[in-house]
């Protein structure tokens, strides 16, 4: 299995985005479901699945993708060497109503919510799921640091982060001391590629989030809007799916993709993308699609 640096973990070089086992345009129909697609992903090799607490089906019940991997995990066997990565700093409120809070109090409340969900004493790696644009992001950071020097969190990782951002927060955690990245990229949204060339520089790893184009048809459909994920993929003999994660994992060996999956067989043949090495001509094939 190829691995990659995830901070101070070593994981399995495609991740599972756990979203769609909660909520999104395709759920999971059961829980039985949701949670054979865990296992599913752990025998394929996945050694980094992707959650967050706002991931549930209703504002009320925030926390549930955290709980169905926490029970997956824990009916399978030794999971010891599986990361998890949660994310906090968005609200859901009554009524739907959604927001950000990057306050110490409500991020020190949402990481002890997080850590009962997943049922753990530490959590590996902890995101901030998105900025609050009303406080100095340096200092939400501080708060992050503060929360891994007491022992909740191993690593840090932000999100949909733009260069001085991430920059912002090397400063303040010292070089080494950010983990992970993870922004939108996909064939069809590509224009994070400054950060994800970013984060090659300093040695921070890279986590497209919808790396397929998002749950539901866009991801089901790119190999038809972008023919040559389709046509690739037919020559090999494997699904367009992959040829798009394989392109991603090309573009740096920092890059994980995390594709969701509500089912078993997604995340099955999305692993596969890692024994898919492909050749300067089929990657210059797929970036003359994008000019
Ligand atoms: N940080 C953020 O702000 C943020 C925002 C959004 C998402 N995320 C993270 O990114 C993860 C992935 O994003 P996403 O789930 O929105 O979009 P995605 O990974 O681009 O697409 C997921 C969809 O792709 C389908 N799929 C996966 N592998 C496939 C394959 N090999 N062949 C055919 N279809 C395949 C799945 O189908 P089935 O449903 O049929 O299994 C699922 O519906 C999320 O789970 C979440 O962890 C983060």
């Amino acid at each position: 299995m190829q691995t990659r640096k995830l901070g101070p973990f070593t994981v399995s070089a495609v991740g599972l985005g756990a979203m769609p086992l909660s909520m999104g345009d395709k759920v999971s129909e059961t829980r039985e479901q949701a949670i054979a697609t865990v296992h599913a992903a752990l025998d394929a090799g996945v050694t980094y699945i992707d959650t967050a607490d706002i991931y549930a089906p209703s504002w009320d019940t925030m926390g549930h993708n955290e709980k169905v991997v926490a029970e997956a995990l824990a009916g399978y066997g030794d999971t010891s060497h599986v990361v998890v990565g949660t994310k906090g700093g968005i609200t859901r409120g009554e009524g739907e109503t959604w927001g950000r809070d990057g306050s110490p109090a409500y991020l020190r409340r949402a990481v002890e919510a997080s850590l009962r969900a997943l049922d753990r004493d530490v959590i590996d790696l902890y995101q901030w799921h998105r900025p609050d644009h009303w406080r100095v992001y340096g200092e939400v950071i501080e708060t992050f640091k503060a929360l891994q020097d007491e022992g909740k969190i191993r690593a840090i990782g932000i999100s949909n982060a733009d260069v001085e951002e991430i920059d912002v927060a090397i400063e303040v955690l010292g070089e080494g001391g950010l983990a992970s990245v993870q922004n939108e990229f996909s064939p069809r949204f590509r224009s994070s590629r400054d950060e994800l060339e970013h984060c090659g520089t300093h040695g921070i790893a890279f986590l497209p989030w919808s790396p397929l184009g998002g749950s539901g048809q866009r991801s089901k459909e790119v190999g038809r809007v972008y023919p040559a994920f389709h046509d690739i993929g037919s020559e090999r003999g494997v699904s367009a799916q992959q040829v798009v994660l394989a392109w991603e994992l090309g573009l740096g060996a920092h890059v994980i993709p995390i594709p969701g999956a509500s089912q078993p067989a997604s995340i099955t043949d999305s692993m596969h993308a890692v024994d898919l090495p492909l050749t300067d001509d089929e990657v210059a094939r797929i970036e003359a699609q994008f000019t």
